[in-house]
């Protein structure tokens, strides 16, 4: 029986754009949306913009216009980026709307009715110039531990010490300037210690990940404290019912508005019915995809909102890791912080679908989009692999009809296609993309060996072998549509021009086990092109120019204040002894051998020495302090390793071009002698 699945996404906030981070879990969210319906069932995926906070409303302030102009904006740019990524939403919706707010009104009510919501008076920071209390990062001020400026108002950059904004020496508000006070204000809390059982069994029933669930065990073990749901004016979201100028906290009815984009499309979609699938007892399934930062929100406050007000819980919350570019954190001034909208201003979408999902378990590890690795698997994997198999094949079928053979020549290894769809369906159902990929791609190998072994182009060159050439051309073009069927929910368009190429009504997973004979085929045009190299370096130069021409915007109109601030975190840099990765792949290390070492005259510690660094660059001479440790003679044919692109230095006894590596007190960096060590390579 086909099954029916309600999937989403986090809502992304509507105050930036979306990156190539956010990317990896809405395509995380595709693939097996795409999967499930291949497969014959019925799976909905929603998703929206979160657009209430703080944030949104300064955002809005910042550039002029309401925070409905904003977000109404945001929206239409995020839905084309989703669009162009081949990411469909059934719904993509916001939570700002009539549903959300009706919702989101019904579970507070149900809250407060069942005892669940309770108020309490705290005091807060108050920014008096502005009216607004302020959230802790909106406080700035001196770091009480290490005394560094201009830190954020709950931890410092510089030492990494943590804190309350009370603790903060001489505080400002970050929007105006002033100091703020303290005030107290009446605050709405949901009591989720009540449900500490409940969320007990629920976080080990299965729907959690075995690591995450541990993290949340200890945070259960350790009691839960009341949740804070209420934020006070000025605030841009909904007004708590009776409870004038007092808000909901976007992390409130940010959930909901999972619920609502359904709703909403239940409204205007015949047969869906809301109740089957959010009433208690649903028998339908509903899983929330979600980032490993957000797991508290979606994994205790959402159950609990849940339970309270008479519907289901989700069956499974799925927490991935985040994305690293190169290795790092995503950065804009490496031009690594990329936007979705400037990656498909170059490159295909699917290279990118194809890479994350090539890399995607089911955990919480980070996910490292290495560019050039990202350019190697995708051209070898997709392109040389996968599309070569049709390439190769289709050109002899046509010659010869365009009619596939009526018989299967191989009829084991196409079975072996097809049994191994038991796993990888296993393996996509799991959400271990990588493993299915892996899969996918030892099939592809095995189709390319039988064309390669059966050598269709030699073979037509000898007479009367057209109907063999068309039988192995055939079975080519078989195993291509197993392999593509398998690979269509990760590339769905070049699925899509492979279907229309075999002249296929549909992909679906099943249809594949019955290989195709006496079948007509279209003429092939090409599936995919390969990645260069030189498109991923313009992404890169051009995530760097907009990154810089944002900073001279927002430097061109700083206050002095800001300035200082930039000052401040320049020498923060200066004083620590790190360099950037940019920095280190400066320098340029060589192998250099001693052709010559000598004393110098007047000279305690330096021996002169005179290296070989190939041919590229030639002979050096540098001085170096090393002569308490060696005695010339000794260096003399050795491979030292020189830092070849240091500016020459003008020392007392002449000119230093460069300098070589000693490694601890004692020993020089010497390189082993071996055949590959020659001078002039790069040492990396
Ligand atoms: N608005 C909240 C979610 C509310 S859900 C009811 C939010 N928005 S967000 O825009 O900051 O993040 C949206 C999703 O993108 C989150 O799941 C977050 O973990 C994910 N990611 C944001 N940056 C990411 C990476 N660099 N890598 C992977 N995922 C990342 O949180
Ligand atoms: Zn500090």
């Amino acid at each position: 029986m086909s099954r029916k699945i309600l999937l989403t996404s986090a809502l992304p906030y509507a105050n930036g754009p979306i990156h190539l981070g956010h990317m990896l879990e809405h395509i995380q969210t595709d693939i097996w949306a795409r999967f499930q319906n291949q497969r014959g069932n019925h799976c909905i995926a929603v998703c929206a913009d979160d657009t209430h906070g703080t944030a949104i409303m300064l955002r809005a302030e910042r550039e002029g216009i309401t925070p409905e102009q904003l977000i109404d904006k945001t929206n239409a740019e995020h839905r084309k980026d989703f669009e162009d990524f081949l990411v469909k939403y059934d719904n993509y919706y916001s939570t700002h709307s009539d549903e959300n707010r009706a919702l989101s009104e019904f579970i507070y009510k149900e809250c407060k009715a069942k005892g669940v919501i309770k108020t309490k008076s705290i005091s807060q920071a108050y920014d008096p110039e502005k009216e607004m209390f302020l959230a802790d990062r909106y406080i700035k001020g001196t770091c009480p531990k290490c005394g560094a400026e201009d830190q954020y108002g709950d931890n410092c950059e510089v030492c990494s010490s943590t804190y309350s904004p009370t603790d903060l020496i001489n505080p400002k508000s970050v929007i105006s300037g002033a100091t703020p006070i303290e005030k107290e204000s009446e605050h709405y809390f949901l009591s989720v210690s009540d449900y500490t059982d409940m969320l007990q069994k629920w976080t080990r029933s299965g729907t959690l990940n075995e690591a995450v669930a541990n993290k949340l065990a200890e945070w259960l073990d350790n009691g839960l404290q009341d949740w804070d749901i209420s934020r006070d004016a000025p605030y841009f979201g909904f007004e708590i019912p009776d409870a004038p100028g007092k808000y909901f906290y976007v992390w409130l009815d940010a959930p909901v508005g999972y619920m609502a984009s359904f709703k909403n499309l239940c409204d205007r979609t015949e047969g869906l019915e809301f109740d089957e699938y959010w009433k208690e007892g649903a028998n339908t399934e509903l899983y929330h995809n979600i980032g490993k930062d957000i797991i508290a929100f979606h994994a205790l406050f959402w159950p609990v909102m849940l339970e309270t007000s008479g519907f289901r819980k989700p069956d499974g919350v799925w927490a991935h890791g985040y994305v690293t570019v190169n290795g790092e954190k995503m950065s804009k001034s490496r031009g690594t912080f990329i936007m979705a909208r400037t990656y498909l201003e170059y490159l295909n979408p699917e290279y990118l679908r194809y890479y994350y999902a090539a890399k995607l378990g089911n955990g919480v590890e980070d996910l490292d989009l290495n560019l050039e690795d990202f350019v190697q698997k995708v051209n070898t994997d997709l392109v040389n692999k996968v599309v070569n198999i049709a390439s190769r094949c289709a050109g002899f079928v046509k010659k010869s009809g365009g009619i596939l053979s009526e018989t299967v020549s191989e009829p084991e290894l196409y079975a072996h296609f097809t049994e191994a769809g038991a796993v990888i369906a296993q393996l996509y159902e799991n959400r271990e993309y990588a493993k299915a990929l892996r899969q996918i791609m030892a099939l592809a190998d095995k189709a390319n060996e039988y064309i390669q072994e059966k050598a269709p182009w030699s073979l037509s060159k000898q007479e009367g072998t057209e109907q063999e050439v068309l039988n192995i051309c055939s079975m080519g073009i078989n195993l291509f549509r197993v392999i593509i069927t398998y690979l269509a929910p990760v590339v769905p368009n070049m699925a899509q021009k492979a279907q229309a190429f075999m002249n296929l009504d549909n992909l679906d997973w099943d249809a594949s086990t019955i290989p195709l004979t006496g079948h007509s085929i279209n003429k092939f045009k090409p599936l995919m092109t390969r990645i260069e190299k030189d498109t991923v370096e313009k992404m890169v130069e051009a995530t760097k120019a907009a990154a810089e021409a944002e900073a001279a915007l927002t430097s061109a109109s700083s206050t002095t204040k800001e300035v200082t601030k930039k000052k401040q975190s320049n020498k923060a840099e200066a004083d620590s002894n790190e360099i950037t990765f940019d920095d280190f792949v400066k320098v340029d290390l060589r192998v250099a051998k001693v052709i010559k070492a000598d004393h110098v005259e007047g000279a305690d510690k330096l021996l002169s020495l005179t290296l070989d660094v190939g041919e590229e660059i030639g002979e050096r001479h540098v001085f170096s302090g090393i002569k308490s440790k060696y005695q010339p003679e000794e260096l003399v044919g050795k491979n030292l390793v020189l830092v070849a692109n240091l500016a020459p230095r003008k020392m007392k006894f002449g000119m230093s071009q460069g300098m070589v590596l000693a490694a601890g007190e004692k020993e020089f960096w010497i390189l082993e002698a071996h055949e590959e060590c020659q001078p002039g390579m790069k040492v990396s």
